[in-house]
């Protein structure tokens, strides 16, 4: 039995194994070129669970060996902080 639904690759940002082979195809040839064309490896896992399977997809549509695909750039996923939210955070001083 078979499924008409596309491979998920990356399940945080919900990014196709098709998608993955479109940027390739069109000239991704790293990680973080993928991770910017795609959005893959951008989720709330930073790619923990994607990542090795990009690099192997990678690896095998552009030839180039496993071992020498560099790791993506890792952004923790914080945000900005207002002045008024750390102000409020700030015990007033008597
Ligand atoms: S599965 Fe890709 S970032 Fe989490």
């Amino acid at each position: 039995m078979t499924s008409d639904r596309p491979r998920c690759i990356c399940r945080c940002e919900e990014v196709s194994e098709q998608a993955l082979l479109t940027a390739i195809e069109a000239g991704a040839s790293s990680l973080n070129d993928l991770k910017r064309r795609t959005r893959a490896g951008m989720g709330l896992c930073q790619g923990a669970y994607c990542l090795p399977e990009m690099a192997e997809m990678l690896a095998a549509r552009t030839g180039q060996p496993l071992a020498v695909i560099p790791p993506m750039t890792m952004r923790p996923p914080v945000g900005g902080v207002t002045l008024a939210a750390l102000a409020a955070a700030v015990p007033a001083e008597e």
